[in-house]
């Protein structure tokens, strides 16, 4: 069997999920790099080496470099940052999850256990499709989008960049959802949401009325 080492950047909640992810994708060895190195050496049964410096000067050393920083804007420039390094920035998918073969998925992007990506779905660059999250057909989704566990995306819904759609929440198909926007725990969105807005309820409303976030 080919050995594998995959560098996981952040040892926060959600890289210990993808690490775990990881390894049952597959991947032999599992190596971690938080910027708390050196005070955090490990978590759980897996090594922290070093922090963001040390990955960017040791990424050659790993077959596949994967950002799981929950924190959308934060990956989102930690990925650029090695994309710029020349890190390989490999997708991780869980083998519990569904990925179509009509779907494409952006470098750096992980799909948790238990989450479907249908037909004709486009996500971009460091995406995260999280544990029993769906995405359906046509949607397009851009760079450093989270859909929390258990929220669910309808057909054609457009996500702009690095925007975070909360656990447990629904978006009508053919939605629009804004750059920056957050979409609370447990919404039903049936409207778009401008760039930078963050809406709750049902049906989804502004938070805070007529305060941009
Ligand atoms: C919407 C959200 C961003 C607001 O966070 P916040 O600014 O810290 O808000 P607070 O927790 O201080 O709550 C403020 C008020 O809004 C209400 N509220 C918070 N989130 C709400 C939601 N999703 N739906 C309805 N009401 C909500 C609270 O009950 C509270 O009401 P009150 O003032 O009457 O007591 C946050 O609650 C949320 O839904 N985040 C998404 C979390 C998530 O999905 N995590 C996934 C991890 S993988």
């Amino acid at each position: 069997v080919r050995q594998s080492r995959l560098a996981v950047l952040g040892a926060g909640g959600h890289g210990k999920v993808v690490a775990d992810t990881a390894r049952r994708a597959g991947w032999t060895e599992v190596v971690f790099f938080d910027d708390r190195w050196p005070d955090v050496r490990c978590v759980g049964p897996w090594v922290v080496a070093g922090g963001t410096a040390e990955l960017l000067s040791t990424h050659h050393e790993f077959d596949g470099t994967v950002v799981a920083v929950g924190d959308n804007a934060r990956r989102l420039a930690r990925l650029r940052e090695l994309s710029g390094a020349g890190a390989t920035l490999p997708a991780v998918v869980d083998p519990g999850a569904f990925v179509s073969a009509h779907a494409t998925l952006g470098p750096g992007s992980v799909v948790l256990a238990a989450a479907a990506v249908n037909a004709f779905a486009v996500l971009g660059a460091g995406c995260i499709v999280n544990t029993g999250a769906s995405v359906d057909h046509d949607c397009v989704l851009g760079d450093g989008v989270h859909v929390s566990p258990g929220a669910h995306l309808g057909g054609s819904v457009r996500v702009g960049e690095a925007a975070w759609i909360g656990l447990g929440a629904a978006v009508r198909d053919g939605v629009v959802i804004g750059c920056g926007a957050t979409v609370g725990v447990g919404a039903a969105v049936v409207g778009d949401v401008p760039e930078r807005v963050t809406v709750v309820g049902v049906p989804a409303k502004p938070f805070r009325a007529g305060q941009a976030r």
